[in-house]
């Protein structure tokens, strides 16, 4: 049976403004879900405060008011005027380009993918092209749940960041978010079961999982909208330097720029998020253990340079 409610990310909460959908906030005494705030209420700013100070990162709606939420949601994403807070417009576009790439990766429809995935990359390009913004805003917003949808999604701002700040042509940047929600396409073939295993892969589990860009290769490859540079981004994330990736063992320059680039943000990405078998790791550790493998795995230009943005962030 679907549950009559769905999970909304506190992030894309607006002060001032009532939501038009009744909220619910879980309850962690009675484990049930109970009436926070209704529709027509507008939220003040130390609402939001007050679930910031008790760590509650996420709130629910009733399914039937769904639509129009994600109405809600498009509106804030849109509205450049200055007048919504930047933070929640990250936040409604991280809600708009998760919940998108869960409908359209399950039509496993390559055309609808792609067309969406670009689509997607255009509204990411417009909120975080902002001069304004900051990436200790993003990273407060971004979800550490490691579903493929939130793992693209968070690679995709991960890579508009490295690629600007490494000077890329502003034409790539479009292209190199789509890839970037693209990337992980081939494990819609893998089970939960497996990319949610809380114990170690066997031997045929592993296998699998690294089918999986070649398996998403295969189901793009076809697409003429797609350059080379975004379908490498699908069958190299996984390559190393040093040879001893997948899914062939390239080595250093037979690695596309733009798969190096998703490597490196795809790698952290994964780092911070939570595992069923372990808690998310601090960005300070995440850096840590990718600096191990650099100069073998990551180009060590592109490490250093995602490796400077976080730190900054950090001390800013
Ligand atoms: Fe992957």
């Amino acid at each position: 049976m679907t549950p009559p409610y769905v999970m909304i990310s506190a992030a894309a909460l607006r002060v001032g403004q009532p939501l038009g959908v009744d909220l619910y906030l879980h309850d962690l005494s009675t484990n049930q879900l109970g009436l926070y705030k209704q529709a027509d209420y507008a939220l003040h700013a130390s609402d939001l405060e007050q679930l910031r100070v008790e760590g509650k990162r996420h709130l629910y709606i009733h399914r039937e008011a769904q639509d129009r939420y994600h109405e809600y949601l498009r509106l804030l994403v849109s509205d450049d005027s200055g007048d919504t807070p930047l933070a929640a417009r990250v936040g409604a576009m991280d809600e708009v380009v998760r919940e998108t790439l869960r409908e359209c990766f399950a039509s496993d429809d390559p055309n609808r993918i792609v067309n969406t995935a670009g689509t997607l990359a255009q509204m990411v390009l417009r909120v975080l092209d902002g001069s304004d913004f900051t990436t200790a805003e993003l990273l407060q917003v971004v979800q550490h749940d490691y579903s493929t949808f939130t793992q693209s999604a968070n690679v995709a701002y991960f890579a508009t960041l490295l690629a600007k700040a490494l000077g890329l042509p502003s034409a790539d940047l479009g292209p190199i978010i789509a890839g970037a929600l693209l990337h992980d396409i081939g494990q819609q073939e893998i089970s939960d079961a497996i990319l949610c295993k809380p114990g170690r892969l066997d031997d045929y589990e592993l296998h699998l999982v690294r089918q999986h860009p070649l398996n998403g290769f295969r189901k793009l490859c076809r697409h003429d909208a797609l350059l080379d540079g975004q379908l490498m981004m699908v069958y190299q994330h996984h390559e190393k330097i040093d040879g001893s990736g997948y899914p062939v063992g390239c080595v250093g320059d037979e690695i596309h720029p733009w798969a190096r680039l998703c490597a490196v943000v795809d790698t952290f990405a994964a780092l911070i998020s939570i595992r069923p078998y372990r808690g998310p790791r601090t960005h300070e550790r995440a850096l840590q253990i990718m600096e191990f493998d650099c100069g073998l795995a990551f180009e060590p230009e592109m490490f250093q340079c995602w490796k400077k943005i976080i730190e900054d962030c950090s001390r800013a």
